[in-house]
């Protein structure tokens, strides 16, 4: 109950009266009767029952015991042959089905915190896979674009991390309250101004420099392609997107060459015309990246659906060439650029390492502050004492550093509530300590524990977290069903 209020609270959600958190359309129920009824039951049910959730229906309480679920949800499950975005919309709006995304349907929403951390996981290991070794970050450059619900976190991980990042935003609104908020220290909306901050920050090994571009990415890409081309300099070291692409045509990306403004009236009153500027938009936006990529920068697909749309829009984004095609392994999905999971953090999961977040349920900050301390002091036992290699300790101590600063970073929104990354160990460690804490009365009350969607193995997701997996598990949705069966059966209340 107490995770469900976060999920609508008006200071937390992003439209509370249709019950949606985040994300456009990440929903909780998919109506106020189904909360309701829902609240009701939690309110008035033993611990000798189960809830089911039938993607925001509470559609029965059935007999169980002490150690099964309290409550199992299931969301916007489709048979394939209906899978289609009409049909989803047209149930949805018949109160038939919800999209719960990834954290809004199953109630662990924690705000911007997981995508900062998460971020700043992804650029910690992108620049040590991908860049020389280096004693630390100053000087090296991201590359994004995005200020929006989840994409504006990026500026503020790059910070966390060292780097020097770009990110390009065409909203004036978006950028402004970014930057307002201190997410983003500089805002740049000259181009060659913005080569010459770079050029000089680089060049300084500047640390923690964010900066905001007012335009359009595309025009970016196509700046520093060119800096690239005239003066044989390479001015990016690490790039993405995170533009809406998931929803390309419906405002979820502004084409280059269009104000923000003209883009919005040509979407509502021309749609076909829009829908062709949005493709060749991203057939120039390719097309530079892929200019900048071939002077010496790292690109991944941040799981927006960047491949995706490009594929569609007849971009540039495909591997050509007899010999090219040839060197890639059967099955392979054949673009030229990999999925951010694939790229970076399909090492990390590997390790067994994957977010977890847990939630202070008496909604006290000191009982959070304890917490991180419980969770620091268990990270800095097992970094020493776990036989591991590098790579591990370099995930500890990564998440040490987050969590150690996790509270001068200010990321509570809501709940009093923590992500971090740990392996098995490290998550039963800490979830022990916790335990204890709650017991001797160092906290105040329970702690809710919860998983991610990038937990090890937790999601099957074609162009993410399964992207370019060759044993079938690319294409097919065992995984995650086994994922929740196994939780269910170990216990899990959730
Ligand atoms: N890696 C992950 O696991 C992960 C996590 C969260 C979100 N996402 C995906 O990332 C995307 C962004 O999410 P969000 O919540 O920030 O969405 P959002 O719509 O709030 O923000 C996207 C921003 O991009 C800007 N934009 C669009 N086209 C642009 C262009 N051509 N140039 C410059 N700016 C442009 C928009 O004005 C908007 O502010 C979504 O597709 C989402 O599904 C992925």
């Amino acid at each position: 109950m107490n995770m469900i209020i976060t999920m609508t609270d008006p200071r937390v959600a992003q439209f509370p009266d249709e019950l949606i958190t985040y994300g456009g359309n990440g929903a909780v129920f998919g109506n106020w009767a189904q909360f309701r009824l829902t609240m009701h039951y939690l309110a008035t049910m033993t611990n000798e029952q189960t809830l089911t959730m039938y993607s925001g229906h509470p559609m029965g309480i059935f007999p169980s015991h002490t150690d099964a679920p309290r409550v199992v949800v299931t969301n916007g499950t489709m048979i394939p042959r209906h899978s289609t975005k009409e049909n989803l919309e047209t149930l949805y709006a018949c109160g038939n089905t919800i999209y719960g995304q990834m954290t809004a349907g199953s109630y662990c929403y924690i705000g911007p915190q997981g995508i900062v951390h998460g971020t700043a996981i992804t650029l910690l290991n992108a620049a040590r896979k991908y860049l020389p070794p280096a004693a630390s970050n100053a000087g090296r450059v991201y590359l994004t674009s995005g200020l929006g619900g989840m994409s504006g976190a990026q500026p503020k991980a790059a910070d966390i991390v060292g780097m020097i990042s770009i990110t390009a935003e065409i909203d004036g609104a978006a950028l402004h309250k970014r930057h307002a908020q201190g997410w983003v220290q500089l805002v740049i909306d000259d181009l060659d101004e913005l080569v010459e901050v770079v050029r000089t920050a680089r060049a300084e090994k500047r640390a923690s420099l964010s900066i905001a571009f007012h335009g359009n990415v595309v025009d970016v890409w196509e700046r520093f392609a060119r800096h690239a081309e005239e003066t044989g300099e390479c001015l990016v070291d690490l790039g993405s997107d995170q533009t809406s692409l998931h929803n390309p045509y419906n405002g979820g990306y502004y084409p280059v060459g269009l104000t923000y403004e003209e883009a919005l009236t040509s979407m509502a009153s021309t749609p076909d015309a829009f829908k062709e500027a949005v493709e060749e938009s991203l057939r120039r936006h390719v097309a530079a990246v892929n200019a900048v990529v071939a002077r010496g920068a790292i690109f991944w697909d941040y799981g927006n659906a960047f491949l995706l749309e490009s594929e569609r829009a007849s971009a540039a984004i495909k591997v050509t060439g007899d010999a090219e095609l040839r060197a890639l392994p059967d099955g392979h999905s054949g673009f030229k650029y990999e999925s951010y999971v694939e790229a970076i953090m399909g090492d990390i999961f590997s390790l067994g390492f994957g977010p977890f977040r847990w939630v202070c349920a008496s909604g006290n900050a000191a009982d959070l502050a304890a917490t991180d301390a419980i969770a620091a002091e268990t990270i800095e036992r097992l970094r020493v004492e776990e036989d591991c290699d590098e790579l591990t300790r370099a995930q500890y101590d990564d998440n040490l550093l987050w969590v150690k600063s996790a509270g001068e970073n200010k990321m509570v929104v809501g709940s009093q509530a923590r992500i971090l990354y740990a392996d098995a160990r490290g998550r039963c460690e800490i979830a022990v300590a916790m335990n204890d804490a709650v017991a001797d009365g160092r906290l105040s009350a329970a702690v809710v524990t919860s998983r991610d969607h990038h937990d090890v193995s937790g999601t099957d997701s074609p162009y993410r977290e399964t992207s370019n997996v060759r044993d079938g598990s690319m294409t097919t949705a065992d995984m995650a069903t086994h994922n929740a069966i196994g939780d269910a059966m170990r216990g899990g209340a959730l």
